[in-house]
């Protein structure tokens, strides 16, 4: 059987991590416009550099919760493929080994065309830094405005699930939104959310945070 997880940031909550469009999100103290996109990049080096620079450092602060430990443990037990939006790295740091990024890595940097890409931990990058060919060197982030390059790839994951698990996504922003309607029918699809969100009639709702949810789920599978 083939596990397939969808996650967003709700399932790094509870590490400490900040949600997008909470109350008290990130959203709430910047704007996604300016700091997010590739015209933000363009407009404000600094303040994008300034935001993904702090988030490093509350990532380098972070360790994965429960709910990031019941996933990897499902290992021993089944296939399963983590899709996450979530640009951290506590899925791998609990032991998940199948990990696609949809929306980039924070502890990755890279040059403006996105064909050099560099491990640089949870350390700063420093405005005017360049990278091997001259261009500034920019957070590997999909930022609004950019291509989503791992799409197809998580369609084709998708496509083949044999059970799919939301965890911690608002399902408000597309492509990612849109892959369950990829999944094989009558395919057993759970969303864990502690909130309301909005998702298909088939769709069975645990409506707990990820770490009371996936014990839910996992008592549920046995
Ligand atoms: N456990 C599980 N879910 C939680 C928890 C928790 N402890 N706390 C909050 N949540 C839920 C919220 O109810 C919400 O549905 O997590 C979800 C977080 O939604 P968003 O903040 O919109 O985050 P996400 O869906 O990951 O955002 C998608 O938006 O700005 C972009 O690129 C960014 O990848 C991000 C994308």
């Amino acid at each position: 059987m083939h596990i397939v997880f969808l996650t967003g940031a709700g399932m790094s909550a509870e590490s400490g991590l900040s949600t997008f469009r909470d109350s008290g999100g990130l959203w709430e103290g910047y704007d996604p416009q300016k700091v997010a996109s590739i015209e933000g990049w363009y407009s404000d080096r600094a303040m994008v550099q300034e935001f993904y620079n702090k988030r490093r450092s509350e990532l380098a602060k972070a360790e994965p919760n429960q709910g990031h430990k019941l996933i990897a443990g499902l290992e021993a037990y089944f296939k399963v493929t983590v899709i996450t939006q979530n640009v951290d790295n506590l899925h791998e740091k609990a032991g998940s080994t199948n990990v696609i990024h949809l929306h980039g890595e924070l502890t990755k940097a890279c040059n403006e065309a996105k064909t050099e890409v560099l491990e640089i931990g949870t350390r700063p990058i420093f405005l005017g830094e360049k990278a091997a060919d001259g261009s500034d060197l920019r957070p590997f982030i999909v930022w609004f405005g950019e291509a989503v390059p791992l799409i197809e790839k998580a369609v084709e994951i998708i496509s083949e699930a044999d059970m799919i698990v939301i965890v911690g996504t608002s399902m408000q922003v597309y492509p990612a939104a849109g892959l369950i309607h990829y999944r094989k029918k009558d395919v057993p699809t759970f969303l864990i959310d502690p909130n309301d969100v909005v998702v298909p009639d088939y769709v069975q709702v645990i409506k707990e945070k990820a770490s009371a949810g996936m014990s839910i789920l996992i008592n549920k599978i046995r």
